[in-house]
């Protein structure tokens, strides 16, 4: 069936400014690294963006290493686009990234010039777009000049190829020094994806502060730690989840008793707030201004609709911010 956006879609979202910049994100994004490669249907893929974008959400997160295999999800993404959302190009953010390992060789990884602007134009291609809005370096190259990948990102702008740039997994003195440099050569860095969650909490240690001083914004990933803070494996392992599906990045030997029990400590207070501890998760990232978005991720489009819901309980008071620390500690 051809695709009709819901008009009622800017309804329920948040949008929330990113930095200092010009441009607002959505209070949640959806990002592709799972459940968009050629393992998952199309149809299935497609129904989520289709619903994501049917909530409000208007940005989708990308990365040419997304699949499996890599590359796949963004294939598959520029097909459901081409089918889907073409009437809609100009009220979608879409970002991609390089930075892992692409291709075989010297120069399908980390942080070249060379890498980065192969990849970009190999991403384009996949997408079947002539930009993306936000490219991002995936994650700091120990060996690369931090001047050179700068340099890169900054010429990626001027080519038209992406409107802002953004880094991903930089600490912050690394990222420091990047926004100095990106300033000076008149590109500023829009915005920041670390990872972030109730059980991931280090960039609280500077990170954030950093980028509110220096006006970046931030959007944080795997905010529900790849589905452990929701209710999914509060009783064993389901057959359909990722903990069961052979990922590298969560498997069954991570859930243990200690986490568990802390998980239910915390779903005890999500219940008590009339609330999935999955939305209570992503409220709680959001607790902080300094972070514009969180980006999930979803199987199924009733965790879109969960992660919207948490839109309308967004307050903890400061017994519940103490209860949760001590959780967390
Ligand atoms: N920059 C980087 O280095 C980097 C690294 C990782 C991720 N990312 C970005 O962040 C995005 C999100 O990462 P993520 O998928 O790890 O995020 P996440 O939101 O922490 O985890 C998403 C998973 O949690 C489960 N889930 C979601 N909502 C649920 C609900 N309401 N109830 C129960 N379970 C629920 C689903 O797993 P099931 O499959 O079990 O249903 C879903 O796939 C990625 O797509 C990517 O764009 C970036």
């Amino acid at each position: 069936m051809v695709y009709q956006a819901d008009p009622s879609r800017y309804n329920a979202m948040e949008y929330r400014r990113c930095g200092a910049s010009g441009l607002k994100l959505p209070a949640i994004s959806l990002g592709l690294w799972h459940n968009f490669g050629d393992a998952t249907l199309i149809e299935t893929s497609r129904q989520l963006l289709r619903h994501a974008f049917d909530l409000g959400i208007t940005h989708f997160d990308l990365a040419n290493n997304y699949g499996p295999p890599p590359g796949s999800a963004e294939s598959n993404f520029g097909r459901i686009l081409r089918e889907d959302f073409l009437p809609w190009r100009d009220e979608l953010i879409i970002s991609s990234k390089a930075g892992y390992t692409m291709w075989d060789g010297p120069y399908g990884d980390w942080g070249s010039r060379k890498y980065l602007v192969a990849s970009l134009d190999q991403s384009l291609k996949r997408m079947g777009l002539e930009y993306v809005d936000i490219f991002y370096h995936h994650r700091p190259d120990p060996d690369t000049p931090l001047s050179e990948t700068m340099r890169a990102l900054d010429h990626i702008v001027r080519q038209g190829k992406a409107l802002y740039i953004g880094l991903s997994n930089y600490p912050a003195d690394r990222a420091k020094e990047a926004l100095a440099i990106l300033n000076d050569l008149g590109t500023p860095c829009l915005i920041h994806q670390p990872k972030y969650s109730m059980f991931e909490r280090w960039v609280e240690d500077g990170l954030l502060d950093l980028l509110k001083q220096e006006g970046v914004g931030s959007i944080a990933f795997s905010p529900l730690a790849g589905g452990q803070l929701t209710d999914r494996y509060l009783n064993g392992i389901p057959t359909d989840s990722r903990a069961a599906s052979g990922s590298r990045f969560l498997n069954p030997e991570q859930l243990t008793e200690e986490k568990l029990a802390k998980v239910r400590q915390l779903n005890k207070i999500a219940a008590q707030r009339g609330q999935k501890l999955s939305q209570m998760a992503l409220a709680w990232v959001l607790r902080d201004e300094k972070v514009t978005s969180v980006l999930i991720g979803a199987s199924k489009t009733a965790q879109l609709d969960d992660a919207v819901g948490m839109l309308n309980n967004r307050h903890f008071s400061a017994q519940e911010r103490a209860d949760i620390d001590a959780i967390l500690r």
